[in-house]
């Protein structure tokens, strides 16, 4: 392995939506947390997690940005189904963004991955390491999303400069999730 070409780089860049955006979607949520395997009766994910508890919740929202599909609003990543459950059917664009302290990746990227994290799910069976662990996971899920996106040419970007309880008021977030990382992205225009 070359270690000095064979790891994409990341150009953290706003993107579009185009045609085949919904199909995108679909494979970038699989990459996050989708069921790639079941061994003995435990369904893995396409990310690692501490003792298989999976504290990750993956929420997508979604502006629009002239793709029919999936319609702007949110939605709840559900792992079991590979499906994506409404949890708003209206654009909420304007309010995650106000959180995300106005930055325009998060506003004029057709879509982010929104990771909230339950700590105590992990808490559970690693008392002390709940919250570090869920930052861990976080972690490889972002990355999962960002090399399929520079492997299909998307740009993405992550964002973490949000306040907290603002992001978990405007996505009415459970009590026991706590918002850790966005990743907006999108197609890549045609200049770049
Ligand atoms: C944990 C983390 C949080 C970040 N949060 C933001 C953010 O809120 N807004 C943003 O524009 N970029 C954010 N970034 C992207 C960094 O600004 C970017 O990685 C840095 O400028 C270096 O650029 P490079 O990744 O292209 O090398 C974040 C990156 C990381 C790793």
């Amino acid at each position: 392995m070359d270690c000095c070409t064979d790891v994409p780089a990341r150009p953290q860049e706003r993107g579009r939506a185009g045609t085949d955006f919904q199909q995108t979607v679909s494979q970038l949520l699989w990459a996050s947390q989708g069921i790639i395997h079941v061994e003995d009766g435990v369904k893995l994910r396409a990310a690692p997690s501490a003792g298989g508890t999976h504290p990750l919740v993956v929420y997508l929202e979604f502006s629009s940005g002239g793709c029919p599909a999936p319609k702007a609003g949110l939605y709840r990543y559900e792992p079991a189904e590979h499906a994506l459950e409404s949890a708003r059917d209206a654009s909420i664009r304007d309010n995650p963004t106000r959180a995300a302290l106005d930055q325009a990746v998060a506003d004029e990227a057709p879509a982010t991955v929104v990771l909230a994290a339950d700590d105590e799910r992990t808490r559970r069976q690693y008392p002390g390491h709940g919250e570090r662990y869920g930052h861990m996971e976080a972690g490889h899920v972002a990355e999962n999303v960002h090399r399929l996106c520079e492997s299909w040419t998307l740009n993405s970007c992550p964002v973490s400069a949000f306040a907290d309880a603002e992001l978990a008021d405007v996505l009415s977030l459970s009590a026991a999730l706590e918002p850790l990382y966005l990743v907006s992205f999108g197609n890549r225009s045609e200049e770049r």
